[in-house]
Formats: C-alpha cells, sequence, structure tokens
C-alpha cells in the first residue's frame, strides 16, 4: 500500500511540473513583438504608446492581444542576488509597473529571453537561472515568453526547452511558452508538449521573395520562408502552431505584398503578431492588419494549417479547412503584371486527406466572400472571374450552400 501511495505520489508530480500550460493559444497568438522594427532600441514610453495604439487603431477590437517585448530589455548584468534586472534607462519603471499599464488597457504582457548563457544581444540567458526566471516573470505578471536559441553551445534544445517549460509550470502563472530556436532541431517533431507554439525558420526580412546571408545563417523573404517550411501542417493544432515568425507588415513592402503576407500567415495558422511601428501605421497597413475577416480564417477553431493547392501560371491557390465545412481559398498573383483568373469550378474538387475532407465541387457549391473587400461574389455554380494585381490576393470563405 505504502509503495502505491509513493508511486501516486511521483507520478502525480511528474504530471504537474512536467507538462506545458494546457489551454492556453487554442487559437494562434494574436500580438505585436518590438524586434523587426525597434531591435533593442526599446523603452517603456515606446511600449506603452504601442498598447495605447492597440485600443485607438481598433486592433485590441481585432483580437490582438500580446505585447512582447523582444532582446534588449535587461540591464547587462544580473544582480547581486542573480536576478534579471529591467534597463533603468530604458525601463525606469520596471517590468512590473509596464505589465500593469498593459493589463490595465485589457492587454497581455510578453517578454523574451534566451536558452543560453547570453541573448543574441549578449544580455543575460536564462541558461543555469530557468526557475529563478520564470519565478520572476510569474511576479512580474508576465503572460507570455519568447525563448531564444543564441549561445547554447552544445545544449540538446528538447532539454533545454523543456528545464524553462518546467520552469514556467512550477511557477505557476499560465504563461504562453513560444519558442525560438529558428528550426534547427525539427522542434515541430518534439514541441508539442513542450511550448505553444515555435519557430519554423531564421529571421524574416522585409521583401517578397528575398533571401539576405549573414554568413551561418540567412534571413528570409515571405515566399522563401513559406517555400522552406510548406510540410509542417501536420504539426499544427490547437495549443501548438508553427510560427512562421513575427511579420513584416507595414515595413517596407508594397501594400499588396503586405495584404498577401498577411493572408498567407493568416492560411497557416501562424501566430500574427505585428511587427511594425503603429505609431506611425499608414491607414492601409492599420487597415490590412485589423481586417476581422482574414483574422477569423487564422482563428479557426479547427485550428487546421493551410495547404498549397496549387502553383501554375505564376498563381499560388491556398486553401484551409474552416468550421462548418467552410473552406479558406486564397489565390496569389506571383507575377509582376496584373493578371486576370477564370476560375472553373467544375474542373476542380478540393482535398484534405490528413483531415478527411473532401468536396466534389461539381455536387456541392459554396457561396463566396471575398475577405478583403468584404463583399459576397456569387457563388461556385459559375466560373470565378477576377483580376489580381501584381503580388496581390484574393482571399475567399466558401460557405456551403
Ligand atoms: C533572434 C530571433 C529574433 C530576435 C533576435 C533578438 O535572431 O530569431 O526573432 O528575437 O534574436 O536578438
Amino acid at each position: 500500500m505504502k509503495k502505491l501511495v509513493v508511486v501516486f505520489l511521483v507520478l502525480f508530480s511528474i504530471n504537474t511540473f512536467s507538462q506545458k500550460f494546457e489551454g492556453l493559444a487554442e487559437t494562434p497568438p494574436l500580438g505585436w513583438n518590438s524586434w523587426n522594427t525597434f531591435a533593442t532600441d526599446i523603452n517603456e514610453e515606446l511600449v506603452k504608446g504601442i498598447a495605447d495604439k492597440f485600443i485607438e487603431l481598433g486592433l485590441k477590437d481585432a483580437g490582438y492581444e500580446y505585447i512582447v517585448l523582444d532582446d534588449g530589455w535587461m540591464a547587462k548584468e544580473r544582480d547581486a542576488n542573480g536576478n534579471l534586472v529591467a534597463d533603468p534607462i530604458k525601463f525606469p519603471s520596471g517590468m512590473k509597473a509596464l505589465a500593469d499599464y498593459i493589463h490595465s488597457k485589457g492587454l497581455k504582457f510578453g517578454i523574451y529571453n534566451c536558452a543560453g548563457s547570453k541573448t543574441c544581444g549578449g544580455y543575460p540567458g536564462s541558461r543555469g537561472f530557468e526557475y529563478q526566471d520564470a519565478r520572476l516573470y510569474a511576479s512580474w505578471d508576465v503572460d507570455y515568453l519568447k525563448y531564444d536559441w543564441c549561445n547554447t553551445e552544445k545544449l540538446n534544445a528538447e532539454g533545454a526547452y523543456m528545464t524553462m517549460r518546467d520552469a514556467l509550470k512550477k511557477a505557476g502563472r499560465p504563461i504562453v511558452f513560444s519558442i525560438c530556436e529558428w528550426g534547427d532541431n525539427e522542434p515541430w517533431k518534439w514541441a508539442k508538449d513542450v511550448g505553444h507554439s515555435w519557430r519554423a525558420t531564421g529571421d524574416i526580412i522585409n521583401c517578397w521573395d528575398c533571401e539576405i546571408g549573414h554568413g551561418s545563417w540567412s534571413s528570409k523573404g515571405v515566399w522563401k520562408i513559406i517555400n522552406l517550411r510548406e510540410d509542417l501542417r501536420k504539426f499544427a493544432g490547437p495549443g501548438h502552431w508553427n510560427d512562421y515568425d513575427m511579420m513584416e507588415v507595414g515595413n517596407g513592402m508594397t501594400d499588396a505584398e503586405d495584404r498577401s503576407h498577411f493572408a498567407m500567415w493568416s492560411m497557416l495558422a501562424s501566430p500574427l503578431i505585428m511587427g511594425n511601428d503603429l505609431r506611425t501605421a499608414s491607414k492601409e497597413t492599420i487597415k490590412t492588419l485589423a481586417n476581422k475577416e482574414v483574422i477569423a480564417v487564422n482563428q479557426d477553431k479547427l485550428g487546421i494549417q493551410g495547404f498549397r493547392y496549387s502553383n501554375e501560371n505564376n498563381f499560388e491557390i491556398w486553401l484551409k479547412p474552416l468550421e462548418n465545412d467552410a473552406w479558406a481559398m486564397t489565390f496569389v498573383n506571383m507575377s509582376d503584371a496584373t493578371k486576370r483568373i477564370d476560375f472553373d469550378w467544375m474542373k476542380h474538387g478540393f482535398g484534405d486527406d490528413l483531415n478527411g475532407k473532401w468536396v466534389d465541387l461539381k455536387q456541392q457549391k459554396f457561396n463566396i466572400r471575398d475577405l478583403y473587400n468584404h463583399k459576397n461574389i456569387g457563388d461556385t455554380a459559375s466560373n470565378l472571374k477576377a483580376e489580381i494585381g501584381s503580388h496581390d490576393v484574393l482571399m475567399l470563405k466558401l460557405v456551403k450552400k
């Protein structure tokens, strides 16, 4: 009997302390992160200003929730007790006050650190301090942790991320755990029970299809990322997402390219983390980012990542099964010129073997909704005719008749 009790207690404590927090990120996280625009040049006025803009620009209303401070928020050294300290010049009121401000707006607060001895920017990393750092974040009321992979030497990735997961669990505050290991150790194969999302690639850059080398790694434009990691869909689902990186919408691509980028991140069920300066964003940028109909595709409760249906004549066509037997369908014009489509539904059928969803379009008709123009545009009984500008997108929701 005694033995049984011991076995039960051991099992109970393993179960209590070594699982990630469940029930978080049931749909992909929506938010903003400081890195793509500001790198380490961040401070509390900027972050509070961003929180204000979430409200003013209708972004909170559209569903955005997390405001995440990336690298550069810390002082260069831990204090005498080994605690991380907020940079006193950039964040004179400290992290708890900033969290309080963000929470007072009904938003959530995210922070960054790294599994290695130092962060990528050279600030103190969490290696050897995981439990202490997790307790500190919990005491600051942090809601989201992005956890990077610089200066990790020979650390085992799965083990290092499990240690931080366990530390967060032990600290007791539900914190979304965003793994940022760049896909080097194929986290999609092991991270489902470790984190709530995992970066699929190295860093994004604000271009349509370029790649810029930095020696041992390269930053990738929107289509380089998609093409490199389009095969990961079977690993994604509620509570565990492929993260295609923070978005570059509003950071220098054309408005059409931004629309396509946003549509594709939604089709891929990636976290939608804005990476632009919301204080100076154009109307068109906000119109794209706050498009509730597109966001709804990303946030669909089934949590099925979309897939490439075809890639012919410079058109990418992507599909994503949605609730109630609906589908999202996205046409992207990859060419440098405006192109017309004349899509004969009768010649096509949809199939998602992975989720057992098939549609014979001769039998089943759908009403068509244009998600960027917010218009119903007929049904699948007749050909879909449209003109799509260069690098622009036609994003549809097909609703069963
Ligand atoms: C890595 C990450 C980026 C960013 C920087 C910060 O490159 O992939 O997203 O967090 O570190 O230094």
